[in-house]
């Protein structure tokens, strides 16, 4: 299979007749009071941004801030977005967590040409499920999402959920220096270990923010991992919080506990009962603060009881007495080979013996795993390695079913944290004809091969 420029222009033809159908095109930023198609323009560009006070840091963003503008629809609507490249670089846009058609994916060379610097892509698709998600590019990833193109879709649901107050938290922690220049966003030898991490954490792009919060509300905290590398061990010490959802789907609700390990790319939705006024908060990563959450004095009537359980996105639930076993082994392989050239990136990663090669455009015609349309497979992931791996599937959602090291209550993701030397299973429905994307989303071992394709047809 080979990608011409004629074929992606030929499958855009299609989309742009029916956005011309739909009444031309029309777009806004902001929220629709009752619409069904929700329009964005969206501008990848350099921005200088104040991380650090009185420094600049010359990041990249969309919509001309880090992280990028926040998208919203709401669950069976149609989001749009007409995507322009200011950027000095050829780039694309993933959507992380939505089941779309392959032509929107955003992966370069799979599903789309890269957008190159002056050009202007439109994406467009229906938003299947309810739940926080999040968008980034596919190419070059360490350094674009490093510079900070990662932003947030909330696909709110159909029907009133009983939270009133919704607040999404962005978490990012940038690869800069004291004077709040990059630092390498990719090192070998971090990239062969736990992967580079950034050293300055961020909230919605504020290092330890306070947010106010309105006291005796419950009110529902969105918190997406948008990292290159850091999984944030999540505690609330003294917080009275439920878990409400897992990576865009929700769970029975459940106490959080002392806390979560928030993998890049994972999302956790809590629901959470804000305390006396002037109370305060630390939400913190193991002992770090990354923000404080402070409680003031909110009229309207304070929240007596918990939300229910929210509604079930339309995910296929697995045949599992039907269901073919898969292995993936997830393996280490180290030494940097010696035919090495100065701009090939090292291999220190495979998937079932497979590296992937980022410089490599056919990488994707040599799946590691062919699957048939409609059947149900279990995966049985293993980690072969003494680090986590954030493993991400695109196009599907996947139930988790157990692993040797935790306890596991079924759930769908489209990321699960496999722990070091972890197997944990799996299975997912085959419903997404394509290839699509199967890797670790700490960047810089995907960029030096921890990433494979998975064939659906
Ligand atoms: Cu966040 Cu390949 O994905
Ligand atoms: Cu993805
Ligand atoms: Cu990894």
């Amino acid at each position: 299979m080979s990608f011409s420029r004629r074929k992606v222009l030929a499958g855009l033809a299609g989309v742009g007749a029916l956005g011309v159908a739909g009444g031309g095109f029309r777009f806004w930023l902001g929220r629709p009071a009752q619409t069904l198609e929700h329009d964005y323009q969206l501008i990848a560009a350099p921005v200088d941004v104040e991380l650090l006070p009185g420094h600049i840091t010359p990041a990249w963003g969309y919509g001309g801030q880090v992280p990028g503008l926040e998208l919203r629809g709401r669950q069976g609507d149609w989001l749009r977005v007409r995507f322009t490249n200011q950027l000095p670089d050829e780039t694309t846009i993933h959507w992380h967590g939505i089941r779309l058609p392959l032509e929107m994916d955003g992966v370069p060379f799979v599903s789309q040409l890269p957008v190159r610097p002056g050009e202007s892509f439109d994406y467009r698709f229906q938003l299947p499920d309810a739940g926080s998600f999040w968008y980034h590019p596919h190419s070059a990833s360490g350094e674009q999402l490093g510079r900070g193109l990662v932003g947030p879709i909330i696909v709110e649901e159909r029907e009133p959920t009983g939270f009133e107050h919704d607040h999404v938290l962005s978490l990012k922690s940038w690869h800069v220096d004291a004077s709040g220049a990059f630092t390498p966003f990719s090192v070998p030898r971090e990239a062969a270990r736990g992967g580079t991490p950034g050293v300055l954490s961020t909230v919605n792009g504020v290092h330890a923010p306070t947010l106010e919060l309105p006291a005796g509300q419950i009110v529902r905290l969105r918190l997406l991992n948008l990292d290159n590398t850091v999984t944030y061990r999540l505690n609330l010490a003294g917080a009275e919080a439920r878990i409400y959802a897992l990576d865009g789907n929700p769970i029975e609700p459940r106490p959080f506990g002392k806390g979560y390990w928030l993998g890049p790319g994972m999302r956790i939705e809590l629901g959470l009962r804000v305390p006396a006024a002037g109370t305060e908060l630390a939400l913190r990563n193991g002992p770090l603060r990354l923000a404080t959450l402070r409680a003031v004095a909110a009229t309207g009537v304070v929240a007596s009881s918990w939300p229910a359980r929210l509604p079930a996105n339309p995910i296929a639930e697995p045949d599992l007495a039907a269901a073919e076993t898969l292995r993936f082994n997830f393996e280490w392989v180290g030494a940097v080979s010696a035919d090495l050239s100065p701009d090939a990136m090292p291999s220190f990663w495979q998937i079932n013996g497979q590296a992937w090669d980022m410089a490599d455009k056919s990488c994707a015609e040599r799946p590691i795993a062919r699957l048939k349309l409609g059947k149900s497979y279990i995966f049985e992931l293993r980690n072969l390695s003494q680090y986590q791996h954030p493993i991400h599937l695109h196009g599907m959602t996947f139930k988790v079913l157990d692993s040797n090291r935790q306890r596991i209550i079924p759930y769908f993701t489209d990321t699960y944290l496999l722990g070091k030397n972890e197997t944990a299973r799996v299975a997912v429905v085959a419903d997404n004809p394509g290839i699509w994307m199967f890797h670790c989303h700490v960047v810089d071992h995907m960029e030096t091969g921890l990433m494979g394709a998975i064939e659906v047809a």
